[in-house]
């Protein structure tokens, strides 16, 4: 099974004082999370969708899908304490829920990543052919500076080595769990991207051509750059 796991489980604190979180704020004529839903809905690859949100949220988010995808079974899991806690409650409720074979792929993505396109899905899809873990990721542009006190500058990469990550980010599922067993609590603290779990274990990550579009909204900018970037489109 391919299953997409739609990470909403998060307080969206940057945004600054909102009513809800960020993911389920207005963004053209639907929640941001709805127009997240919907690419996967539309992809032919997906055979199931798991939505994960923090626990206060479950009704009102029953609500929306029912509202906006009506008819479409998406299923509506409780989010964790950390992104990656989040990830894990998702994997817990499929093993329990569907039980959990050698070739179970889960495609997960941030539900703040509205943009995310087909051909990003299903590249991700395809590298589950060779590797058990794939990244989405877009060339630096600009220079990145590492600063390890936050005052001065410890190093400066060398460009052409940087990429910035964005999701989705792909696992076989019996190996993630398999992987995030056997991290402690301190590994676990520190981990907080999923894909590095994998690489700190010395295990492959291959890395696929993300998109510039695909923004994460983090703050009331990009949020406002989403709403233009909708209405370029005709507001859908
Ligand atoms: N996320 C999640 N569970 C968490 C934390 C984050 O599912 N415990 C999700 C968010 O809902 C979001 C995605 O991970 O869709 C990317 O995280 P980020 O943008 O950092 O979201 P927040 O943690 O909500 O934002 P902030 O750090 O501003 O509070």
């Amino acid at each position: 099974m391919i299953y997409a796991e739609i990470l909403a489980g998060g307080q969206g604190k940057r945004m600054g004082n909102t009513e809800m979180p960020k993911q389920f704020l207005m963004l053209g004529t639907k929640p941001i999370m709805i127009h997240t839903i919907e690419q996967f809905v539309i992809n032919k690859n997906i055979d199931k969708i798991i939505v994960c949100v923090p626990k206060d949220w479950i009704s009102h988010t029953k609500d929306i899908i029912e509202k906006y995808l009506p008819g479409k079974e998406i299923d509506i899991v409780e989010g964790g304490s950390t992104r990656n806690e989040t990830i894990m409650n998702g994997c817990q409720y499929i093993e329990k829920k569907y039980g959990l074979y050698e070739d179970d792929i889960i495609v997960t993505h941030d539900a703040v990543r509205p943009f995310v396109t087909t051909r990003i899905i299903d590249d991700n899809i395809f590298g589950m052919n060779e590797y058990d873990a794939v990244d989405t990721v877009v060339p630096a542009t600009d220079t990145i500076v590492e600063s390890k006190n936050g005052e001065f500058i410890t190093d400066i990469p060398e460009r052409k080595y940087m990429y910035q990550g964005q999701t989705p980010q792909t696992f076989k599922m019996i190996k993630l769990i398999e992987i995030y067993k056997s991290l402690t609590k301190e590994e676990k603290d520190i981990l907080t991207d999923a894909c590095k779990i994998f690489s700190i274990k010395g295990e492959k990550v291959k890395i696929i051509k993300g998109d510039p579009t695909n923004i994460k909204i983090t703050n009331l900018y990009d949020l406002k750059l989403a709403n233009s970037m909708i209405m370029l489109r005709g507001n859908k």
